[in-house]
């Protein structure tokens, strides 16, 4: 799949911020960021959203406000998770940007506890899931563009449960992953189970470098940004209620929904959601 090479981190991360606004009627302004993994704050400042936190146990760069918890993820998860318990008010984030240590169980690590500070429309955002090379994926840094072993991580995690398109992997950079937490909590919530096997140690999930890349498509669920744009263009429940011939014709769950709209629904000009319908009903009633 050809890679789109105007696109960037801070790219998924602001259009994720306005499916946010969309569905949950917050502003870019008011909502919160989590950034793990700061060192330069390349992405933090091109990140458009008001409340911003940055986490780093050593960032290249000093005294800049982007990291504002000089500590290690664990470190803060545990500071933020009790400190949590007894406020009034939680601090919890609309999206969360996990790009720390890129070994699989520290980044397997950061999601679980991420799934426990996100809000519940939110959404998690994982760098590096599709390393180019195999001399970036290693656990060490080998070469000059180092995704570790992330990969491993998402495997695991798109094993654990089908997930369709509620996690997915945009084909910009070295792999840029979103889990969209508020489409599916019964199914992320099974991501905190014990029960699943192999979730506590990834390096279990024994699957070859050369497995993965020859199969990525099937096991990343890779997507080319145009589809990223479409599948969150995208508001199921109203699409159905709008079109009832879906349901009708046995389109009754989010992602089915999701494969009519990509696949027939954009060709028969259909709309994707209430707002694309009323644009279109005012720009034709200015015609
Ligand atoms: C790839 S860089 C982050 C790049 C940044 N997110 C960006 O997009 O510009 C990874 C950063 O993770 C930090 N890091 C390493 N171990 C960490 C840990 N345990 N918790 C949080 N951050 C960590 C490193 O210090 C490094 O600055």
């Amino acid at each position: 799949m050809n890679q789109n090479q105007n696109f960037e981190r801070p790219d998924v991360i602001n259009f994720l911020s306005k499916v946010v606004e969309r569905r949950t009627e917050t502003p870019a302004a008011q909502q919160r960021y989590l950034e793990i993994g700061i060192e330069e704050g390349v992405t933090w400042r091109k990140v458009n959203i008001g409340n911003k936190d940055g986490v780093d146990p050593n960032p290249a760069v000093s005294g800049e406000p982007c990291t504002n918890y000089r500590m290690t993820s664990d470190e803060f998860f545990a500071l933020h998770l009790n400190d949590n318990k007894d406020a009034k008010d939680p601090k919890i984030y609309d999206i969360i940007f996990v790009d720390g240590l890129h070994h699989c169980e520290f980044v397997w690590r950061d999601i679980r506890n991420s799934l426990l500070l996100l809000k519940p429309q939110g959404f998690i955002v994982v760098d590096d899931l599709l390393p180019k090379l195999e001399i970036e994926q290693f656990r060490t840094q080998k070469a000059p563009s180092w995704t570790g072993d992330v990969w491993k991580m998402w495997y695991l995690l798109r094993s654990v449960q089908p997930f369709g398109n509620i996690t997915g992997a945009v084909n910009i950079c070295w792999g840029v992953g979103y889990i969209d937490a508020g489409s599916d909590p019964k199914g992320l919530a099974m991501l905190m189970s014990p029960e699943i096997p192999d979730c506590h140690d990834p390096l279990k999930a024994m699957i070859s470098w050369d497995t993965y890349h020859s199969n990525e498509q099937k096991f990343a669920n890779i997507m080319t940004w145009d589809q990223f744009e479409l599948i969150f263009a995208l508001d199921p429940e109203w699409y159905m209620d709008q079109y009832p011939d879906l349901r009708q014709n046995g389109i009754t769950t989010r992602e089915l929904s999701i494969q009519h709209w990509i696949t027939y629904g954009v060709n028969e000009n259909r709309f994707p959601n209430r707002l694309a319908m009323k644009k279109a009903a005012t720009a034709q009633s200015k015609a």
